[in-house]
């Protein structure tokens, strides 16, 4: 059972609750950790947000050995990013792959993710409940 979770969100997802929130809600990220924290109390939640590819990449590398879970919403780099593909490859943990909307009713360029390979699944379109889902899920496996 997995207590320790990191959560890993890319490019714009520091501007939840500004950032067209008719899509991706009214509420920050810091709100959800937030939320997070209380529900599963017991967990150890560990958070890292990049609006950069290598700093993503490096954040990665530079911990592999000590993640148990890890909870990604790659934003755009999720549709083109074949080097965080890679990375999410090597990881050794399972990863969760979220995603605020549900990206297979949006724009076509967004119905494929790239990264979504390296992932042991994909929750998608259940806005911040995509978080929790992925979180039941790394406490039972
Ligand atoms: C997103 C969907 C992506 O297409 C978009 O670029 C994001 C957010 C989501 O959580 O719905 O930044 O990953």
């Amino acid at each position: 059972m997995t207590r320790n979770i990191h959560i890993i969100n890319g490019p714009n997802l520091n501007f939840l609750g500004i950032r067209e929130p008719e899509i991706y809600g009214y509420e920050t990220f810091e709100d959800i950790l937030h939320e997070l924290k209380t529900q599963f109390s017991k967990t150890q939640f560990h958070y890292f947000q990049s609006n950069h590819e290598g700093e993503l990449i490096d954040y990665l590398q530079k911990n592999h050995k000590i993640f148990e879970g890890i909870i990604i919403n790659p934003g755009a780099l999720s549709h083109y990013s074949i080097a965080l593909l890679d990375a999410i490859k090597y990881m050794k943990c399972p990863i969760i792959e979220v995603h605020l909307s549900n990206i297979y009713q949006r724009e076509d360029f967004r119905k494929n993710s790239i990264t979504a390979q390296g992932a042991k699944g994909v929750i998608t379109g259940f806005g911040k409940y995509s978080y929790f889902l992925a979180v039941q899920y790394l406490l039972k496996n």
